[in-house]
């Protein structure tokens, strides 16, 4: 069964074709960075209508890249949230009205969930059960997967996302959107002279909060920040305890639930020296830790596409609704 997957819930559009037997076929994206870069940060509106002109070339890119004709589609999965509600509406409509007029199932998939089986889609997939972290824009998430849809929610962060105090960090520091990235490029120039806190590792539990790292960091800038290897020691110390802090915690959670695996996906999972510290982490446990390949850790389709062949051979399709949701907790899915 091919599936087309499609990912509108932000400031990418993006299709795939995904086949269960073949793998993934194709996927296509265009970013909207140059669009929002003006704006330091995503404008919805302005988002919505890209989707809008990107969204229909691309699927025709990545059905001609897959060398499967709309005939020979099998149903066609879309992320239906959490996300912009204009942008997420933009690809459910499109994906819900190909597949009434394909003659197939659609399909409404989780954007979390989405990137969470992101790593699937690489030579060595994790086997069931792990631990995961979502690292992104929106969200920060420890969760204990059994299976698909079987997501025990183990800790999550009470302020800001990990992305987003990457991001709100990068703004301090004048870098251009999307901050992350220049965030982790600028730090490689830096040494270690600043100190910030490891919020929350001090106490037990497994929640997150980097609001006061984000504050750290302001305070830090106003006082201490005037060259441009000030900026570069800023960002370092920055990147630095955010990586000992999500590492110290994904310790914590495979301590916890005495599993070996660890996932770790979404935006900030890109990141070199989290992916490093995390490896190092797992090896010394005796465990492993999966990433997606970097272009499967930021938003695409090709995760969308996978998540929903797994809904649709499940039989889990919607009728004809067209489904937006901008918050949905990832506890409502069912399992398979
Ligand atoms: O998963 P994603 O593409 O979109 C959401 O679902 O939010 O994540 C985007 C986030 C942004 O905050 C971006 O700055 C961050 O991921 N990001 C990074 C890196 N690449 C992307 N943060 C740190 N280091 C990176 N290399
Ligand atoms: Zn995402």
């Amino acid at each position: 069964m091919y599936v087309l997957g499609i990912e509108t819930s932000c400031d990418e559009s993006a299709a795939a074709v995904y086949h269960p037997r073949l793998g993934l076929l194709s996927h296509c994206l265009h970013s909207q960075i140059d669009i929002h870069r003006a704006y330091g940060g995503v404008v919805p509106e302005l988002a919505s209508r890209d989707h809008l002109r990107k969204l229909a070339p691309l699927v025709k890119r990545a059905l001609a890249e897959a060398g499967v004709s709309a005939a020979g589609m099998g149903g066609v999965a879309y992320t239906a949230g959490p996300g912009l509600m204009g942008a997420l509406l933009v690809g459910a409509s499109a994906a819900r009205g190909l597949a009434w007029a394909w003659g197939v199932p659609a399909v409404a998939v989780h954007h979390m969930e989405g990137h969470l089986l992101a790593p699937m889609l690489e030579a060595e997939p994790p086997p069931f059960p792990f631990v995961a972290l979502l690292i992104s824009g929106g969200h920060t998430l420890l969760i204990q997967v059994q299976g698909i849809g079987q997501y025990l929610p183990l800790g999550e962060s009470l302020d800001d996302a990990a992305g987003e105090a990457f991001d709100k960090t990068a703004k301090l520091l004048g870098l251009p959107y999307p901050g992350g990235p220049k965030l982790a490029e600028l730090a490689a120039q830096g040494r270690p002279r600043f100190h910030f806190p490891r919020p929350m590792t001090d106490k037990p539990g497994l929640d997150f909060s980097f609001s006061g790292l984000k504050t750290a960091a302001l305070l830090t800038v106003q006082q201490e920040v005037k060259t441009e290897q000030d900026r570069a020691d800023l960002a370092y110390a920055f990147q630095q305890a955010m990586a000992d802090t999500l590492t110290i915690k994904c310790r914590r959670a495979l301590e916890q639930t005495g599993l070996k695996r660890l996932v770790a996906a979404g935006g900030v999972s890109a990141n070199t020296q989290i992916r490093r510290q995390l490896q190092d982490m797992a090896a010394s446990l005796g465990g492993r830790v999966y990433f997606p390949r970097p272009e499967f850790c930021t938003d695409n389709a090709a995760m969308i596409a996978y998540a929903g062949y797994q809904r649709l051979a499940a039989g889990q399709t919607q009728n004809l609704e067209i489904l937006a949701r901008p918050r949905w907790p990832l506890a409502e899915l069912a399992r398979i």
